[in-house]
């Protein structure tokens, strides 16, 4: 081992919380230091998570519209054929483009970049087994932990990444499988049940509760989701559990039967995906050392300002509170960070928005309807159908709704819900409007540019306190 380096900050862990934060800690003049194990920087969501997913949902849909939806359009195609090893290609080179990126960004702002394990040895001080061989150690008088989250396994199958796969099998798959089981109805099982249904899987997706997309999606968008999913050939089966998996013969077995208990039935995969939620990532990390505990869900316990109970210790991203999103872990990045250098810092949880880049895509941000009922607010509804809206149907895509929540006494915007083309971009404005607290009236008396798809969102704003123009 070489002898102690003392940082101002050293920061376990590279991926989107880790690096950002490192980022900014250079920018803002401090000695800092990096430890990442993987070889690469970017962590779940460059290396195997955001990034390979999207690729792979961007060439999948391109494949599939122009299998299905090009003869009304006008365009007359041959001979269309997929090439995994090609699509795994492309994919390869977004993420290695990105990866590489973030490297330059260290060594512009003066990051060292450490590759290897992290794992306390005492409060300031953490050794690192180096993945090129040898240890060394590095002190720092700040540390962040940011070890991020890893899938949650099933209990009875084993996870090999080639018949039973978590998201991380799932973009490297090497053919089509004929038939895939998704265990999990969430935003993973969504977006890769999709990638391969695309490509010619027969995809069935088995969800416990009586709804896809998880709770925070609001339930009406769910169900047009569902039934817009269904349409493109996934099967689902809700309120419904798996119970056993026998993964020892050529295909996997999998046992469901109802949530409350009720007749069994056995799946039959060639891949089954396991999607049933991840857990965070503190293997190996040596909290034992430093008398630091998870809680019963594996998260390490934070104060408003990121601190564990040992002050100078900090944790941001997957591996502590609140979703688990690349762009919630960014914030908190640049969050700690302020708050070391300068005191102060903030992030509002409450302004967080989420995508699942399925096609149409499902986006949205603040409150859906079930929790403002739970929370006894009496609200607005205004809603707008694709349908109605010119460049939607001049792009022969027409296909979900804005559905915008607002106060019934204030009409400040509480929650914006949307399945369509290019809700993921839309949500945008939806997150300006409530981390401004813009009211529906606002939105709708703002000029949006014609013909574009945001139209809808000004219409359904309209909605919620007068008439639509278009509906
Ligand atoms: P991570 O990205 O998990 O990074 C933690 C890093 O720490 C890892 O690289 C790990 O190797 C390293 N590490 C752990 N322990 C040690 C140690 N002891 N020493 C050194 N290094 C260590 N979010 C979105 O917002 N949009 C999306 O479209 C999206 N798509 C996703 C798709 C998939 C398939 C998955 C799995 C996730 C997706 N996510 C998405 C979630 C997103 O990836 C995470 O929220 C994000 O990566 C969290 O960042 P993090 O830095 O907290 O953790
Ligand atoms: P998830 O929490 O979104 O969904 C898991 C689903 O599995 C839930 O609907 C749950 O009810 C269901 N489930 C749990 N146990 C089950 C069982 N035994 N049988 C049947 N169903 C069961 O988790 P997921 O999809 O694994 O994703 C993990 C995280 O990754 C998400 O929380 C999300 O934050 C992040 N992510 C984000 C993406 C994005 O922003 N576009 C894309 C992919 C992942």
């Amino acid at each position: 081992a070489t002898e102690a380096e003392e940082k101002d900050l050293v920061i376990v862990g590279g991926g989107v919380a880790g690096y950002v934060a490192a980022i900014k800690a250079g920018q803002a003049g401090l000695k800092v230091a990096c430890i990442e194990k993987r070889g690469s920087l970017g962590g779940t969501c460059l290396n195997v998570g955001c990034i390979p997913s999207k690729s792979l949902l961007n060439n999948s849909h391109l494949y599939h519209q122009i299998l299905h939806d090009t003869k009304n359009r006008g365009i007359i195609v041959g001979d269309v054929k997929i090439d995994v090893a090609q699509l795994m290609k492309a994919k390869d080179t977004s993420v290695t483009g990105l990866t590489k990126g973030i490297e330059f960004l260290f060594k512009k702002n003066n990051v060292e970049y450490i590759k290897g394990t992290g794992a306390f040895q005492d409060e300031h001080t953490i050794a690192v087994n180096l993945i090129d061989g040898g240890e060394t150690s590095v002190r720092g008088k700040n540390i962040f932990i940011a070890t991020g989250s890893e899938a949650t396994p099933f209990p009875g199958l084993t996870i090999d990444e080639k018949k039973v796969v978590t998201s991380t099998g799932a973009i490297a798959l090497q053919e089509v499988p004929k038939k895939m089981v998704v265990i999990g109805g969430g935003i993973i099982g969504l977006e890769m049940g999709s990638v391969w249904s695309r490509l010619g899987a027969e995809v069935t997706v088995v969800e416990f509760l009586g709804q896809i997309g998880g709770p925070g999606m609001d339930a009406e968008i769910s169900k047009l989701t569902q039934k817009l999913l269904t349409k493109q050939g996934m099967k689902f089966k809700l309120n419904t559990k798996v119970t056993a998996g026998d993964d020892s013969g050529a295909s996997v077995k999998v046992n469901v039967e109802a949530a409350k208990g009720g007749k069994e039935e056995v799946l039959d995969a060639d891949v089954v995906l396991v999607a049933i939620g991840r857990r965070p990532y503190t293997s190996g990390l040596g909290l034992e050392n430093i008398g630091l505990e998870a809680d019963e869900k594996g998260r390490i316990v934070i104060d408003q300002e990121y601190r564990t109970k040992i002050p100078h210790i900090r944790a941001i991203g997957d591996v502590t509170f609140g979703p688990m999103l690349a762009h919630k872990a960014e914030e908190e990045g640049v969050a700690a960070i302020e708050y070391l250098s300068k005191g102060f810092g903030h992030v509002n949880y409450g302004a967080i928005p989420s995508v699942m880049y399925t096609h149409p895509e499902v986006a949205w941000v603040g409150q859906n309807e079930a929790e403002l009922k739970a929370a006894d607010v009496k609200y607005k509804i205004g809603s707008f159908p694709f349908s109605a809206n010119s460049r939607a149907k001049t792009n022969l895509d027409t296909e979900g709704i804005v559905k915008i929540l607002s106060d019934a006494e204030t009409d400040r915007i509480l929650g914006v819900h949307i399945v369509g083309p290019n809700a993921g971009e839309m949500i945008a404005e939806g997150t300006l409007a409530i981390e401004y607290g813009a009211s529906s009236e606002d939105i709708a008396r703002t000029s949006h540019a014609h013909p574009t798809l945001s139209e809808a969102f000004k219409e359904a704003a309209m909605a919620t306190y007068d008439k639509a123009i278009h509906y």
